[in-house]
């Protein structure tokens, strides 16, 4: 007994100093945790690119917008002031946002966008992030210039997973226009044909060398010899995946979407619209300037693209001005490098992903073409053959709410603005990748969602198909972050492709370029509450309807469930 009494009190003792030290430290951690406050005010402001100046919809004048620098479990407040004469909303791209997703910013998904003349303050917390995410209004075609960077660093005190680098370099890959972004975008939507491609692409807001009237605004990124640089590149394109390379210099690559990977090294990079890459390169070549350039990945057939590159330059410290050395970017249609590149993809560190599925699903993602409705002029039917181009998932062509968000509809319970009958599979199998035949090229336009139990282990196969052209379709998925399992070309095969799962150290993400006539499997726990669109981040393909939207329900108590809305919550 009395033994007995001594073990207890021991027992007891190292718990109530487990308990102390778990809660001093936890306190601590909050009490390093800091709050940024910022005020983003989005507003018309005069920018010459490329011989012309543009009334451009920009963040407080600037494009690129702001960067915004966090560490791993701070917060963001940021009030976002419509100066503009758009609508306008912002999303904070790849930031989880668990329980907060009315700061996730697409519009009439989780809000009502901003007037002009209004505001709204987005809240929420950055948790178990680390790396480099961006922001971009996500109305309309805004996001052509309205985006920026959002680094988010190891928490105080903890370091990276690589030899601290020298110095960092954000990246901003982008598309100009030399016209209103808004108006290629209305004159599309009358016409039902492709929209004006860009005229040119950007490093940090700049065309380049390559460019006329661009060379005086050429982007110089600085280096020491002996340096390492780690580079964060986004790819903030509207339209365009994009090779990337630094002319002579190794990339290792060390993470992607805010989420680390085991190191590789490569020469190229290609990245999808809404991805990003982490790399660090080492200035160990001659003192000298190189180009950093960016062009293209083009899959699709016979659309018009931007064919030019855009660059930067590499200078290093003590070199002399001589014309920089460029770098051969791949060919636009090289698939091969692309699928070579994305095998290297791993996680840092094993991951626990569940071997059970509650939700096995199967998605085609594609285009699609609509005739010509009858009260419809001809010159509104410019698309192939006179038809109007549209896109789908799983054959539904989204459309979004124009009266309430899906967010609101769904927490107060505001009938009529969303059905929950998007399908689990395809209406009809077919050999996606084929020669698909006529009738199945028109989809059907719906606000339809998928409705998730909380804490449902989810499965979804992305089936690109070859509906008017295969295409390599960036999707991304809001409010999660999710395990690619698996990738491949033609159509899925659940017996054969199960076999090729990666379920030790699958590479985490928040978009997922799937392959051109190919497929991409991707696992997640909706663990997140609320309601979340999965999109092509092409926006053409948004503006066309390939989206839908995932409605995961809450679990039990607060910690499951999501928060009430901020009271000033834009009013439709
Ligand atoms: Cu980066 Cu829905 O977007």
């Amino acid at each position: 007994m009395e033994g007995m009494k001594n073990i207890m009190t021991k027992a007891k003792c190292s718990f109530i100093f487990i308990a102390t030290f778990v809660l001093l430290s936890s306190a601590l951690s909050l009490a390093n945790a800091k709050t940024h406050n910022h005020e983003f005010v989005v507003e018309a402001t005069p920018v010459k690119r490329l011989c012309k100046t543009h009334n451009t919809i920009t963040v407080n004048g600037q494009y690129p917008g702001p960067t915004l620098e966090i560490n791993n479990g701070d917060s963001l407040v940021i009030k976002v002031t419509n100066k503009a004469r758009y609508n306008v909303t912002i999303h904070w791209h790849g930031v989880r946002q668990v329980r907060t997703g009315w700061a996730d910013g697409p519009e009439f998904i989780t809000q009502c966008p901003i007037r002009p003349g209004g505001s709204y303050t987005y809240r929420f917390t950055v948790e178990g992030q680390e790396g480099t995410l961006w922001w971009h209004a996500h109305s309309s075609w805004l996001r052509a210039t309205v985006y920026g960077a959002l680094i988010i660093r190891p928490r105080e005190g903890e370091t990276y997973p690589f030899p601290k680098p020298n110095r960092e370099t954000p990246i901003l890959l982008g598309e100009w226009w030399d016209r209103n972004p808004i108006d290629v975008v209305r004159q599309a939507q009358r016409t039902g044909a492709a929209p004006n491609v860009s005229d040119a692409y950007t490093i940090n807001g700049q065309p380049g060398d390559l460019y006329n009237c661009s060379t005086k605004g050429t982007t110089i990124v600085p280096i020491r010899y002996g340096e390492t640089n780690l580079i964060r590149v986004i790819n903030a394109a509207l339209n365009q995946p994009l090779f990337f390379k630094i002319a002579n210099h190794k990339l290792t690559v060390v993470g992607a979407d805010a989420s680390y990977l085991k190191p590789f090294t490569t020469n190229v990079l290609m990245l999808g619209p809404g991805q990003t890459t982490d790399v660090l390169i080492t200035a160990n070549q001659p003192i000298s300037r190189y180009y950093i350039a960016a062009s293209a990945y083009q899959s699709a057939q016979n659309a018009a693209f931007d064919n030019t590159t855009t660059t930067a330059i590499l200078q290093y410290y003590n070199s002399t001005k001589t014309k920089p050395i460029m770098p051969s970017l791949p060919s636009f249609n090289d698939t091969n490098t692309v699928t070579k590149f994305s095998k290297r993809f791993k996680s840092l560190k094993k991951v626990e992903v569940s071997n059970v599925i509650d939700e096995n699903l199967l998605f085609t993602i594609g285009l699609g073409l609509q005739g010509c409705p009858k009260n419809f002029r001809e010159r509104r039917c410019q698309g192939p053959n006179g038809s109007r181009l549209t896109a789908s998932m799983n054959n539904v062509s989204f459309t979004l709410p124009n009266n309430l968000s899906i967010l609101q509809a769904h927490y107060f319970g505001i009938p009529g603005v969303f059905t929950t009958d998007f399908p689990a599979k395809p209406p009809v199998n077919f050999n996606y990748t084929g020669n698909v035949s006529r009738p199945l090229w028109q989809p059907v336009p719906g606000t339809k969602v998928y409705k998730l139990k909380f804490g449902s282990r989810v499965q979804i196969v992305l089936q690109d198909t070859s509906i008017v052209t295969g295409e390599n379709h960036p999707t991304h998925l809001h409010g999660y972050d999710f395990y690619i399992v698996a990738q491949g070309f033609g159509n899925f095969d659940p017996k054969k492709d199960s076999a090729k799962f990666n379920l030790v150290d699958p590479p985490k993400r928040n978009t997922v370029a799937v392959p051109v006539n190919g497929w991409s499997v991707i696992r997640f726990v909706a663990d997140n509450p609320g309601a979340w669109i999965m999109h092509c981040h092409l926006d053409v393909h948004i503006n066309w309807g390939l989206a839908t939207v995932l409605l995961v329900e809450n679990g039990v108590g607060k910690l499951q469930s999501i928060e009430p809305p901020p009271a000033d919550l834009p009013r439709c």
